[in-house]
């Protein structure tokens, strides 16, 4: 069985901000309770011409380019994402032929901010199978799209961004995927929704005048069960394999807020050097936060070949994951 490795990553995230100012002039906010709350400071709002698949193109591309291979040598493509351009067909498809990924299969995952989580455990299982040698893992999301910029409870939160990693066997068996451990509680999903637009409540009169096409969140249940379950999985996953946390080179969580990954931290026992932390810039981009601060700690020489990783996310479902790494490039 081979080994999956991370060989290439890739990011995307659109140019226009929005700060914590500007949100202070459309909601009753200030910058100073969304540092303190959240620890974010801007985030980055597509243009209305820009969709999912947009940014997960650009993506993919610089993934590929720092590979330096070609589309049509992927075997599968999975579009981690909560906001798809379309219900159907999926975002995988329009990615796939605006790639030219020709031969490729590939398919959306739903796991909101574990989405991509979910999506490099479904690509390094394809590959370590031996069934795929290239598997492109695109977490992507235009969250401006589904928040009500007059609910300052979740307007301040999300923002917009893309990001994929590629998944190749590796000839080295000490390096790559080492383990995940991940968990659903459908209890968790009064507390974090979109409630209208599926088959329970469908785009009605009544469902756009309720605003009821907007993600609703109560934050402090969420809040609650992200701070026990991430440091709960990180834990047990370092147990499995027999690792302690003063293992880890680097701890790269989903970015929600700053309050969530300290808490996790701290139990873990984890100094703040050890702890990737970018939110302050783009706030949650739900399934592209993970390859968002890889690219950052790996531009700041925080993460190299050898180094151990600990992924970890908790988002909407509730999804939940904890994903161990040997970095490998
Ligand atoms: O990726 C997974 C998805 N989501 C998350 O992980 C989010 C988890 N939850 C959170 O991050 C936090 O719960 C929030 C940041 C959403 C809210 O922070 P909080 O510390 O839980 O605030 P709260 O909801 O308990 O509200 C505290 C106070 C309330 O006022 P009163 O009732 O004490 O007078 C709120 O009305 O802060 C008020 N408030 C605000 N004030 C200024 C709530 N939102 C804001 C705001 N600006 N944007």
């Amino acid at each position: 069985m081979p080994t999956a490795k991370i060989s290439a990553l890739g990011c995307f995230v659109p140019p226009g901000i929005l700060t914590n100012d500007d949100l202070s002039k459309m909601v009753e906010t200030n910058d100073a309770w969304i540092v303190e709350r959240t620890g974010i400071r801007e985030r980055h709002i597509a243009t209305k011409e820009i969709a999912t698949s947009d940014m997960a193109v650009a993506a993919a591309r610089e993934a590929l380019g720092q590979r330096g291979i070609e589309a049509s040598e992927l075997d599968a493509i999975i579009v981690c994402t909560v906001t798809p351009d379309m219900l159907f067909p999926s975002t995988a498809c329009l990615v796939q032929n605006r790639l030219g990924a020709v031969g490729a299969w590939g398919f959306d995952l739903v796991a909101a901010c574990s989405g991509f989580l979910y999506g490099l455990t479904t690509g390094a299982h394809l590959v370590s199978a031996g069934t795929h040698r290239k598997v492109l893992v695109i977490g992507a999301d235009t969250m401006s799209r589904i928040i009500d910029y007059t609910d300052r409870g979740t307007c301040i939160l999300f923002g917009d961004g893309a990001g994929a990693f590629l998944i190749e066997p590796s000839e080295n068996p000490a390096e790559g995927f080492i383990g995940h451990i991940s968990e659903i509680d459908g209890s968790g999903a009064q507390f974090l929704n979109m409630p209208a637009g599926g088959s329970r409540l469908p785009a009605s009169a009544e469902t756009v005048a309720k605003r009821l096409h907007y993600v609703k969140q109560e934050g402090q249940q969420v809040f609650k069960f992200a701070v026990r379950k991430m440091y709960e999985l990180c834990d047990n996953l370092l147990k499995k394999h027999g690792l302690k946390p003063s293992d880890v080179k680097l701890l790269i969580p989903h970015q929600a807020n700053k309050r969530i990954i300290s808490a996790t931290a701290e139990r873990l026992g984890l100094p703040p050097e050890k702890v990737v932390l970018n939110l302050d810039k783009y706030g949650n981009t739900t399934a592209a936060t993970i390859p968002l601060a890889t690219r950052d700690a790996i531009a700041d020489g925080r993460l190299k070949k050898g180094d151990l990783v600990l992924f970890a996310a908790v988002g909407a479902g509730y999804t939940a994951g904890a994903s161990l790494w040997r970095w490998a490039y």
